[in-house]
């Protein structure tokens, strides 16, 4: 049994979709989520400047002793998570990996669709992660720019969006897809549009639930579950204003906020040099 809390980051509130995820599935684990809303969104930003953001904040939530790391956000871990890895002496998980599986274990015609950040698709770790586990599948990489943007900004029915949403989905319906992963937090937000776009026979893997039973299945096999019969705790850090944290992160989290504090950049910049 391990009492630690779990540390978890996100490049703003959409890593709250996994944390939802995390609260249905391990409710017995304390939290602490981390979400650069100062510097979302992560997306359009260069793969080196997101591994410069991923190291401080994961440097600062070591320094917090979280006895596992969860990187939340699919743009953070398709930048830095091997990278993460080869450097901190802890044990971290992202995305990508469970949701490759779960396409890969769905997918009857081999043909997967990913739809994802720019900076994601362009990190080719979907592409290398999916490859790998079956070296004969056809992959369909869609970069969605602007669609977290646009999903966060709340408005999920506006003409925008629906253009948005179905100049995404055209691509992989006319590649003959069966099976589409919304490799990005914020999609799960919109999934009866995409369903309907995409059409009622295609799956759609949710990253986030997937990201949660590896969270359960690293957490089982290295023993170091909180008491079964307690209920976790959960607290939150943001770079930018707390008010809008809790007000934009509702929908993502769907549970009560309780406590919100706001932790400053420099800060961060600091645990990554130390
Ligand atoms: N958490 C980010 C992701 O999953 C949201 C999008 C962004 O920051 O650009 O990629």
């Amino acid at each position: 049994m391990d009492k630690r809390p779990i540390g978890m980051f996100d490049s703003g509130v959409g890593g709250l979709t996994v944390l939802h995820e995390c609260l249905l599935a391990h409710p017995n684990e304390d939290f602490i989520y981390l979400g650069d809303t100062g510097r979302f969104p992560y997306g359009p930003r260069s793969i080196e400047e997101i591994r410069g953001y991923a190291w401080q904040i994961a440097s600062h939530l070591i320094s917090l002793d979280v006895k596992l790391m969860v990187v939340a956000c699919n743009s953070a871990t398709a930048a830095a998570l091997p990278w993460l890895q080869e450097r901190l002496d802890a044990s971290i998980v992202g995305a990508v990996h469970p949701e490759s599986e779960a396409a890969v274990q769905t997918t009857r015609n081999r043909r997967v669709g990913v739809m994802a950040t720019e900076a994601t698709i362009e990190s080719g770790s979907y592409q290398r992660a999916l490859l790998e586990l079956d070296a004969g599948l056809e992959v369909i990489a869609q970069p969605c720019p602007n669609l977290a943007s646009l999903i966060q900004a709340g408005d999920v029915s506006s003409p925008d969006m629906v253009k948005t949403v179905k100049s995404y989905t055209e691509p992989l319906k006319q590649a003959g897809v069966d099976t589409v992963i919304l490799g990005c937090t914020h999609y799960p937000l919109v999934t009866p549009m995409l369903q309907r776009s995409l059409g009622k026979d295609i799956v759609l893997i949710n990253s986030a639930r997937e990201t949660a039973r590896e969270v359960g299945e690293v957490l089982e096999r290295k023993g170091i579950v909180n008491d079964p019969d307690r209920e976790g705790e959960y607290s939150f850090l943001c770079t930018g204003d707390v008010d809008s944290f809790v007000s934009v992160g509702a929908p993502f989290l769907q549970m009560p906020f309780e406590q919100v504090q706001r932790v400053e950049v420099e800060e961060l910049e600091r645990a990554g040099i130390a």
